[in-house]
């Protein structure tokens, strides 16, 4: 689309620039005769989306008011009037009766706007020793901070179900593949606990980029400190940060949070999705595993036998929109020079719908997963067929015959190929066409043939056996719940 085209056709939101002419500029006064396009406007305000900010905002500017009273740089009848106007302002976002103007931009000039009208004078004090940069680093901080306490608390509750279902079937056989091709029998709870080790993961991830963002970027001004006596130790203890941006170019450029936050929050749901691919496969009719509660399925409009797994599949594709939400601002970030450049206020929409997006799809996960019904016969039919005790077997040739392993791969696969052709198990060959194979065999084979004893023999650390999950399940629950 040309600009034309784009100022034709947008003419309905966008009021004709040169009736904006005339009026005078909202934001720059000073410097500036005429008013902003209209085009200009559109593209430069953020307040459509960085109102979210509002609550982090208004806590850095009372931090900074009345840090500024404490260092004798306003008076302390305007910091009280300053913090006083604040707490009207967030009343009144909170209430719904705030009005949001998109000629303000962003939302640090309509809190401003708005505490101008509150309080007079006053308000124009608080920008003192402060600059947007500084001030937009310190909210997003804050914002993402808050956001990695939500995402430890929901990837906690995924645990929790997790671990339930583990619990509930610590000794529940299913198949477990390689390849996607049956390969030795665990248990669904081992299953489920793989899970619970890979959310684990993204937990401390979270708590490592917590950790390591918790620098507070107020006090760098715009790009270069500033000359005011101001106590950067003090704005941070007051936000919680453990201590100020040692570098104000650094401080004001600084988005690797960000792009931390949606790594890992991009790990995170691939973690979802590729649990949602195996409910979707499992809850399919060719596995049968599962079946989802009737509160997480949903029907087909012309097939009335159809039960279908949307919301495993909607966690499934809604891990692209994180994948792209980093992308997008490694993008926007590669390059940048320093410090600050406006190309940063790109980096809230994908933060601010990566966050929200995983929040959904880890909720829709547990809710989900927490329903689930495990079809055990159905698992253990599967678990039984595809000669998932041919490792057993072989082992048991090394062990009891004193067979290099690669040697009893080999026997083992020619039996297996014998079973193959008779169109039965393992354990329902006889002993006698087993030793067509290998004579030294004996009956004693037959204790390990069967998937129960298979899988009561992994019991090497972090292995299937229930014994094994059973334990497991005691140790994430201290360490996870
Ligand atoms: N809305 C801006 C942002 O999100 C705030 C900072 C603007 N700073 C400036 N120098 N124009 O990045």
């Amino acid at each position: 689309m040309s600009a034309k085209t784009a100022r034709a056709g947008s003419k309905a939101q966008l009021a004709p620039a040169a009736s904006k002419k005339a009026s005078a500029n909202a934001l720059w006064g000073g410097r500036f005769e005429g008013a902003p396009d209209a085009l200009m406007e559109a593209i430069n305000a953020s307040i459509a989306f960085d109102k979210r900010l509002y609550a982090h905002d208004i806590a850095g500017s009372k931090a900074h008011a009345q840090m500024l009273v404490e260092q004798g740089i306003i008076t302390a009848q305007d910091g009280r009037a300053i913090a006083k106007g604040l707490e009207t302002i967030l009343q009144e976002i909170e209430s719904g009766a705030f009005e949001f103007k998109p000629a303000l931009e962003d939302i640090h000039m309509n809190i401003e706007a708005r505490l101008t009208a509150l309080i007079g004078d006053a308000a124009g004090r608080l920008h003192t020793a402060r600059s947007r940069n500084d001030q937009v680093a310190t909210d997003l901080k804050l914002w993402v901070r808050d956001a990695l306490d939500r995402l430890d608390t929901g990837l906690q509750a995924m645990q929790t179900a997790l671990i339930g279902q583990a619990e509930a079937h610590a000794d529940t056989i299913m198949p477990g593949f390689t390849h996607l091709q049956t390969a030795q029998p665990v248990t669904f709870g081992h299953h489920m606990l793989a899970y619970v080790e890979m959310f684990g993961r993204d937990r401390a991830r979270a708590r490592d980029c917590r950790a390591r963002l918790n620098e507070n970027p107020l006090g760098a001004g715009a790009l270069a400190g500033t000359s005011f006596p101001i106590d950067r130790d003090m704005t941070a203890a007051a936000l919680g940060f453990d201590r100020p941006a040692a570098n104000s170019l650094d401080a004001v450029s600084d988005r690797d949070f960000a792009l931390e936050f949606l790594g890992l929050a991009a790990i995170a749901a691939i973690h979802l999705s590729r649990l949602a691919e195996e409910i979707v496969l499992w809850s399919s009719a060719a596995f049968g595993f599962v079946t989802l509660s009737d509160a997480f399925s949903t029907g087909s409009s012309m097939m009335p036998q159809k039960r279908n797994p949307d919301a495993a599949e909607l966690v499934r594709a809604k891990a692209g929109r994180i994948l792209g939400a980093l992308n997008g601002l490694l993008v926007v970030l590669k390059g940048l020079p320093m410090a600050y450049s406006k190309d940063l206020q790109e980096d809230k929409e994908p933060v601010f719908d990566a966050c929200d997006t995983l929040e959904l799809m880890l909720a829709a996960m547990t809710g989900m997963l927490g329903d689930l019904h495990v079809e055990k016969d159905a698992m253990r039919i599967a678990a039984e067929a595809g000669y998932s005790t041919a490792t057993d077997l072989a082992d048991w040739l090394v062990r009891e015959l004193g067979m290099p392993f690669r040697e009893a791969h080999q026997t083992t696969g020619q039996i297996v190929k014998l079973a193959e052709r008779q169109g039965c198990r393992l354990d329902e060959l006889g002993l006698e066409a087993m030793r067509e194979v290998e004579e030294g065999i004996n009956s004693g084979v037959f204790d390990v043939l069967s998937t129960e004893n298979s899988l009561a023999s992994r019991t090497s650390f972090g292995g299937a056996a229930p014994n094994n999950v059973r334990l497991a399940i005691i140790a994430a629950k201290e360490k996870y719940l």
